[in-house]
């Protein structure tokens, strides 16, 4: 009796998207991609950015309430050279606390905008950032603690592009024409067509995982290309979802850079995954002219292969209601068409790129994670400790965050190797202050050149990566290391260390 009720609620919940969806499919998708608004930032006053509430039309005729940097939804795109000062002033206008979070830059502890850095409605945070990284594409956003999931959903994140005056870049670098950022998002819409961000144990536990694929904050959209080779700077900008790209052709792109920078060579492929928070640019050529999209594969949520809280069953969040695609079909991302403009970017890929080089040696010491779904207790009493330890039941070493806890010290200068594992399930796991080198990747060591320099890594066996501070981070603005799904993150599962 009880099981047939719970069934017909499944039901009803699952008819209420698909019809929402012909709706959406209607007026939406096939719009011209957002290209994001460029603020170069440099040394000097005058660079703003304000933390608005705000409404937007993802679905015409229909407003969402959403957040946003100065527009009513995500971002302009801040433009850093490296070897300069860059000055900003960013505002929270909104009713609650926010920070700006460079995600994936080298700064020191108290200007990389994390949990302790929050600050309030009406206050004006304006670090002042020294640009020490290499050309690569990261993102920004807002990272108080317990509010990183919904701030970041509704809006509080951006693009972010350090070029580098030192090297000669080699690729399509002329952004808007062959170059473009795509921030890469899933959110769900209830009946109406207003974002909704309603999340129940099972988002919490999976991550949240949306029925519609936003990408610069425009459902599905359209992008026209010219012929040639185009640079497509992909950031998973979702809370949770991990996406794998193709192309609706199958066919080759490259890959020229990851999380921290530039390849050593652009590496060929057909297929490119990105978990949470992973960046990744990659050149294709569209001298064919093709008209193809780039699609994704469903599933890869962050539960064991689609274990307990399966995936792709009705249960999930994350089964196949999108765009009336039966389970199976691929996700639409964006499609593709092929402009006559002239495309001033070079002929051909190089066969070798100016990627960073730095030599970390050997490792002085280990440390070893072990990420939880359950710091405590398991299931049963799950609900129990969100009532009562708000919402804090995940951690990392049996331990769910602490603002006041400091749970490492790591002497600054000198190379460590951290083993990441996790009792369950798969997550992207982040550390700030530093890129690193993957050297084992689910018990096997990989390859670095196609690696590359990372901040986040995909932990879905035992994980060991080889790092080393050169930023420094004290008690009170200490740097984080955490899960970056979200629901994840603002569940507990983040610790803090100092560098000195
Ligand atoms: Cu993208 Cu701790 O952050
Ligand atoms: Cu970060
Ligand atoms: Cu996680």
């Amino acid at each position: 009796m009880k099981r047939r009720q719970f069934l017909s609620l499944t039901t009803a919940a699952l008819a209420a998207p698909t019809l929402f969806v012909r709706r959406a499919n209607a007026a939406e998708p096939g719009a011209p991609l957002p290209v994001p608004e460029v603020m170069d930032v440099g040394p000097g006053s005058g660079n703003n950015l304000e933390a608005i509430r705000s409404t937007r039309e993802f679905v015409a005729g229909v407003r969402s309430d959403t957040l946003g940097y100065s527009q009513d939804y995500l971002g302009p795109l801040l433009r850093f050279r490296r070897g300069q000062t860059a000055n900003i002033d960013v505002t929270n206008r909104i009713d609650a606390p926010i920070t700006a979070h460079w995600h994936g830059m080298h700064v020191p502890g108290h200007l990389d905008g994390g949990p302790q850095l929050a600050f309030g409605p009406g206050e004006t945070w304006s670090p002042e950032l020294p640009i020490d990284h290499p050309a690569a594409t990261l993102f920004y956003h807002s990272h108080v603690h317990g509010r990183t999931a919904d701030q970041v959903y509704r809006g509080l994140a951006g693009l972010i592009v350090i070029d580098d005056p030192d090297i000669d870049d080699p690729l399509p670098r002329d952004y808007g024409v062959n170059d473009f950022p795509l921030i890469v998002q899933d959110r769900s819409f209830d009946g109406a067509g207003r974002m909704t961000y309603d999340i129940g144990m099972m988002d919490l536990m999976q991550g949240f995982h949306g029925t519609e694929i936003l990408v610069n904050g425009a459902i599905r959209p359209k992008l026209t290309v010219p012929a040639g080779l185009v640079r497509l700077r992909l950031v998973n900008g979702s809370n949770a979802r991990m996406y794998n790209f193709s192309f609706t052709d199958g066919r080759t792109f490259h890959q020229v850079a990851s999380d921290g920078g530039l390849l050593t060579a652009p590496i060929s492929m057909t297929g490119l995954r990105l978990a949470a928070a992973e960046r990744a640019e990659i050149v294709v050529d569209f001298s064919d002219r093709a008209a193809v999209r780039l699609v994704s594969t469903r599933g890869g949520s962050g539960m064991m292969g689609g274990g307990m809280m399966g995936n792709s069953g009705m249960m999930g969040g994350n089964g196949g209601m999108m765009g009336g695609g039966a389970e199976g079909s691929p996700l639409e991302i964006l499609s593709f068409e092929i402009a006559d403009a002239r495309n001033p970017g070079p002929a051909r890929l190089p066969e070798a790129l100016p990627a960073p080089v730095v030599d970390l040696g050997e490792p002085v010491r280990r440390r070893d994670f072990t990420l939880n779904m359950h710091a405590g207790n398991m299931m049963g009493s799950m609900l129990n400790n969100l009532i009562g330890r708000d919402g804090q039941i995940m951690g990392i070493n049996d331990e769910s965050y602490d603002m006041g806890r400091i749970d490492l010290q790591v002497p600054h200068g000198e190379t460590e190797l951290w083993r990441i594992n996790a009792d369950m399930a798969m997550h992207p796991f982040h550390v700030h202050g530093t890129s690193f080198q993957v050297v084992t990747q689910n018990g096997r060591s990989v390859d670095p050149v196609r690696i590359g320099w990372k901040d986040v890594v995909h932990v879905e066996g035992p994980t060991e990566i080889l790092l080393r501070f050169d930023k420094r981070a004290a008690a009170d603005a200490p740097f984080m290391y955490h899960c970056h799904i979200l629901e994840h993150e603002d569940a507990g599962m983040m610790g803090q260390f100092t560098v000195l």
